[in-house]
């Protein structure tokens, strides 16, 4: 039952300079740890929990640090060293089902994540912004979650932390530059195979 933080598949300097060692470092180390640590202690809880009561009183720490936990541990594989930086092959959408699949929806990478921006910076608060598979159409659609609820109306292919802990200490208060910047560390690879499990699961 004990959760445990993922550690990353890149360095802390990786995603440089589109997202800093300074908010990567204390993204991973302190926010999604604290999810972790959270988490356990309300599962611990749950499971000593004798009354319908108190299992009713733990739900909302459950749902914060478990949503908070899982979307981070998607989060991070979600990004890449990116190629504009010679680093890897982040913000690269090669040939294959996932292109054809925006294109599909979209018309085109440049049209999805105009609408993805303009959806995700009308966040109020804290939340995610979400590209999903939808499981009655098959269809890829953009949506967005608040705090730390995980997205369940959707198969999640790629989802963006819209948190202010995410950009502040770089882009400070300017959402939009962070949302340009992230398009640079996106690993379409990962979402790609996310995108042919999910048509290809049961989950749809
Ligand atoms: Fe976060």
């Amino acid at each position: 039952m004990s959760n445990t933080l993922p550690p990353l598949p890149y360095g802390y300097d990786a995603l440089e300079p589109y997202i800093s060692q300074e908010i990567m470092v204390l993204h991973h180390t302190k926010h999604h740890q604290t999810y972790v640590n959270a988490l356990n202690a309300a599962e611990a809880a749950y499971a000593k929990a004798s009354t319908p009561k108190e299992r009713i009183a733990l739900q909302a720490a459950l749902k914060f640090n478990g949503g908070g936990h899982i979307n981070h541990s998607l989060f991070w594989k979600n990004l890449a060293p990116s190629a504009a930086a010679s680093k890897g092959n982040g913000g690269v959408l090669r040939d294959g089902p996932l292109k054809t699949a925006i294109e599909q929806s979209f018309g085109s990478l440049d049209a999805l994540k105009k609408e993805f921006n303009a959806t995700t910076a009308g966040i109020q608060g804290s939340g995610w912004g979400w590209l999903g598979v939808n499981p009655s159409t098959k269809r890829l659609e953009i949506t967005t979650t608040p705090n730390q609820d995980p997205l369940l109306s959707h198969v999640p292919i790629i989802g963006v932390d819209i948190w202010e802990h995410a950009f502040y200490l770089q882009y400070k208060n300017v959402k939009v530059d962070y949302l340009a910047a992230i398009w640079n560390v996106i690993n379409f690879e990962e979402a790609e195979s996310r995108y042919t499990e999910a048509v290809g699961s049961s989950k749809l």
